[in-house]
């Protein structure tokens, strides 16, 4: 394999985490590996609701860490809460002088949302539901003025090289994987920030690419995984018809939007005294039984917001005209769909994985933060926050020195992901390791994700998403109980006591 040195950082993934660590890093030369355009295929452009952040005098930063440890299910490093929701005030004012366009109340304040599980309306948005694309255009035009940042456009991660237990390089090719040889990257540190692992469900809200790739790769160099089998699934997708699914943002079940089903019934209402407003991982198992059920469940907006959704919310209207819905007249037919993946690569309070040169941040990480359960508009802030401390951690690591740009050529050959093959493994993750588990299923999923693998384990990249999808089914099934976003209908109550969290390298799922 041809082999770059460089004394660039090399970051994985163009996402907010990745973004603001660049742009934190500064001067410090960088690369950043983007699949796409900057801005195109990151889950953070997606993000609609906002970020959680106590600005307001009457909320706390202890307030928003309480909520975010009872959401998360007995599972929640407390420190890291602390933690978190402690900078973020400091954060929303950061991304205020970069540039990010905030709704703003008459008197100059942020207007607030309200979501599920938070004690306060406490999401800052920006344009109704543009939060995440709004944040992620500001953040990428600072990116491109900034000299020591270099994207590398169209260019994926698939592997790490590890001498002596320390990270050196990341193996990279065209994300047009089958005209790609891979080419070694030697960088000064390397920086994960590449996203969860949504796409490996067949139902999802999360962009094409965002299939676990980042986890799978740092696992199968030997980084320890951590709290695999915590997916959260968004009890409102759009249940149209596309892949992904739009998604019909928590927000506007703050404003007062109900689930309705077919019948017509506000089943929520029988399954939780907080009703629409129950943490996620309630509301999504209750969606799940009614379209098991057959029941038809629906968003509806009409009484609270009638036409305005239209100019409030405009992505959700978008998606709704694309698939010939007035949300102003009908109700919108919704699912539960694989959203966020609360587990990840395991890191320490400085964001450092286990394997010593390697920094995460963002989806791709577990830091303890999101438990069981993530609370709405955590994830952005995470991102944020651990963007940060990796930054600092990187620049005390890393002695600061000039470089030239990368340059990278690509020969013939390499494999892409079989597309047959793809669809498999999604369909397996949906029916055996979705919104309900048994120990049967996990197991017949785990047989056949590894006769996957075998087979088609010759693209790199689906090798990657294999290892992902094996640790999330070998942690759910070791997991013998139910607790937060993590459901067995075979253990159906939490073990008594705090939750642990769970911990496994590739090599011990794939020994299951
Ligand atoms: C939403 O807008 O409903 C999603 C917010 C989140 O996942 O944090």
């Amino acid at each position: 394999m041809e082999r770059i040195e460089t004394s660039r950082v090399v970051i994985v993934g163009a996402g907010l985490g990745a973004l603001y660590a660049a742009l934190k890093l500064a001067p410090r030369p960088v690369v950043m590996i983007s699949p796409e355009a900057l801005g195109g295929g990151a889950s953070s452009a997606w993000a609609q609701g906002g970020v959680a952040a106590a600005m307001d005098a009457a909320d706390s930063a202890e307030s928003h860490a309480a909520d975010t440890v009872r959401a998360g299910d007995g599972t929640v490093d407390s420190a890291i809460a602390d933690l978190v929701t402690r900078e973020a005030r400091a954060h929303i004012l950061d991304l205020t002088e970069l540039g990010t366009p905030f709704d703003r109340t008459a008197e100059g304040g942020y207007v607030m949302s309200r979501e599920a599980a938070h004690s306060f309306a406490r999401v800052v948005r920006v344009k109704g539901d543009q939060a995440g694309a709004e944040i992620m255009a500001a953040l990428i035009a600072q990116v491109r003025e900034t000299p020591s940042i270099q994207v590398l456009e169209g260019v994926m991660a698939v592997d790490l090289e590890v001498e002596a237990g320390r990270v050196r390089g990341v193996a990279v090719q065209a994300a047009d994987e089958a005209r790609s040889r891979p080419v070694m990257l030697r960088g000064s540190a390397v920086l994960l920030a590449g996203g969860g692992s949504g796409g490996l469900y067949a139902v999802t809200t999360n962009p094409p690419r965002i299939r676990g790739q980042v986890i799978g790769m740092a696992a199968r160099a030997g980084a320890m995984i951590a709290d695999a089998e915590f997916v959260q699934f968004h009890p409102t997708a759009m249940d149209v018809g596309e892949d992904p699914a739009p998604l019909a943002t928590e927000a506007l079940r703050g404003e007062g939007a109900v689930l309705i089903n077919a019948a017509g019934e506000r089943f929520m209402q029988s399954v939780h005294p907080d009703a629409e407003l129950a943490p996620r991982d309630v509301v999504a198992r209750a969606i799940f039984a009614q379209s098991q059920a057959g029941a038809r469940p629906m968003l509806d907006t009409r009484a609270v917001l009638g036409e305005a959704i239209k100019a409030q919310y405009p992505a959700v209207a978008e998606a709704c005209a694309r698939n010939g819905i007035n949300p102003a007249v009908e109700p919108i037919p919704v699912a539960a769909a694989a959203h966020y993946h609360m587990g990840g690569i395991a890191t320490d309070a400085q964001g450092r994985a286990s394997l010593a040169g390697l920094w995460v941040c963002g989806e791709a990480s577990s830091t303890g933060l999101h438990g069981a359960n993530r609370l709405a508009s955590n994830g952005l802030l995470e991102a944020l926050v651990f963007a940060r401390i990796c930054a600092e951690g990187i620049a005390e690591a890393v002695p600061l020195a000039d470089a030239a740009p990368v340059e990278v050529v690509f020969g013939a050959g390499g494999a892409a992901p079989d597309a047959a093959a793809v669809a498999r493994l999604r369909s397996v993750m949906t029916s055996h390791v979705g919104v309900v588990r048994e120990g049967a299923g996990l197991r017949a999923a785990l047989r056949e994700i590894a006769g996957l693998e075998a087979e088609y384990g010759g693209s790199v990249s689906f090798a990657n998403m294999c290892a992902t999808a094996t640790l999330i089914a070998a942690s759910a099934l070791l997991r013998e109980e139910s607790r937060g976003a993590h459901e067995r209908s075979d253990f159906p109550r939490a073990l008594p006591g705090a939750g642990r969290r769970s911990r496994m390298t590739y090599e011990e799922a794939c020994a299951l």
